[in-house]
């Protein structure tokens, strides 16, 4: 497909999209220069789960499936458009903090979208700004590119060495590399849960510059756990020999006080909120 006559949209870490003449939205993952980490067939299996993720999908704030082919370089997938992302759409308000009203709007149909992803047991994970589209008040998730059904999503994690979702909105569980039976669609509460914030307050909750600085914030706000409170850190591979870490105490924060952002942001993802019972909150 020659890709200049259509309009450049978009660019993440793993493909480029562009928006067709018949207003869909194509986006182009080009073989040679997916990722380099992995071999050509690994690739390849990536590129396909998620193509096949986004044909099962039947919700309003998800996209629509309309076309995947390939060609000798790229292997495309057409869906329908999806509008601005959250980042971009938040630069219009004073501190890029979206007035409650239309927080509350947004918020509805993002919880809307996971749950229904979580319904049929997938894991988005990685829902951030980038990856929430907006466009006359319709919101749509997009990127599957890290998606999993739940069955599968320990082998993801470990094919991933436990890169998996965007930093910022990576949950405890997979900053310390903690036991397989805590993965879950929790995972994508506590990146829900940073969302949420980054939209009121217009920056992040947890701004780490490593994934060692990424935990010492959250444990800066909300103390270092206690076996307590987290019963299975001691099967975190980067806890061992937690004795030795620094032992912060929980501040007094909104983030340690308000009851939305108290259920979400919970070390033990078994205890964490799940996304069904969020919506209630809305
Ligand atoms: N259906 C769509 N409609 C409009 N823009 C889109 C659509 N899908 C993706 N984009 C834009 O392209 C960017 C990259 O797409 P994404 O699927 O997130 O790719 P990557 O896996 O490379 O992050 C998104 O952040 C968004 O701005
Ligand atoms: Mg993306």
């Amino acid at each position: 497909m020659e890709t200049t006559q259509y309009k450049f949209i978009g660019e993440g870490s793993f493909g480029q999209v562009y928006l067709s003449n018949q207003n869909t939205a194509i986006k182009v993952f080009n073989l040679d220069d997916y990722d380099y980490d992995y071999d050509y067939d690994y690739n390849r299996e990536l590129i396909t789960n998620e193509i096949r993720i986004v044909k099962n999908l039947t919700h309003p704030n998800l996209p629509k499936y309309i076309n995947s082919w390939e060609d000798k370089d790229n292997i495309y997938l057409e869906t329908n458009y999806g509008g601005i992302n959250l980042n971009t759409f938040v630069k219009q308000f004073p501190d890029k903090k979206v007035p409650i009203h239309i927080f509350n709007m947004i918020m509805k149909q993002i919880i809307n979208g996971i749950c229904y992803l979580h319904s049929q047991l997938i894991v988005h994970g990685d829902i951030k700004m980038d990856n929430i589209l907006i466009d006359n008040n319709n919101i749509m998730i997009v990127d599957f590119g890290l998606s999993e059904e739940e069955s599968k999503l320990i082998e993801r994690i470990h094919s991933n060495d436990y890169e998996y979702v965007t930093m910022f909105n990576r949950p405890p569980e997979l900053l310390l590399q903690c036991g397989d039976d805590l993965f879950s669609s929790k995972i994508d509460v506590w990146s829900l849960g940073c969302v949420w914030y980054h939209l009121l307050n217009g920056n992040y909750p947890f701004f780490g510059d490593s994934d060692i600085d990424q935990i010492y914030k959250i444990f800066q706000i909300f103390g270092t756990p206690t076996i307590h409170e987290f019963p299975d850190l001691y099967k975190c591979k980067k806890y061992k020999n937690y004795q030795l870490w620094p032992k912060w105490a929980k501040i007094a924060s909104e983030l340690t006080t308000n009851p939305i952002y108290k259920s979400i942001f919970v070390y033990d993802p078994r205890k964490r909120i799940s996304c069904k019972k969020l919506s209630q909150f809305l």
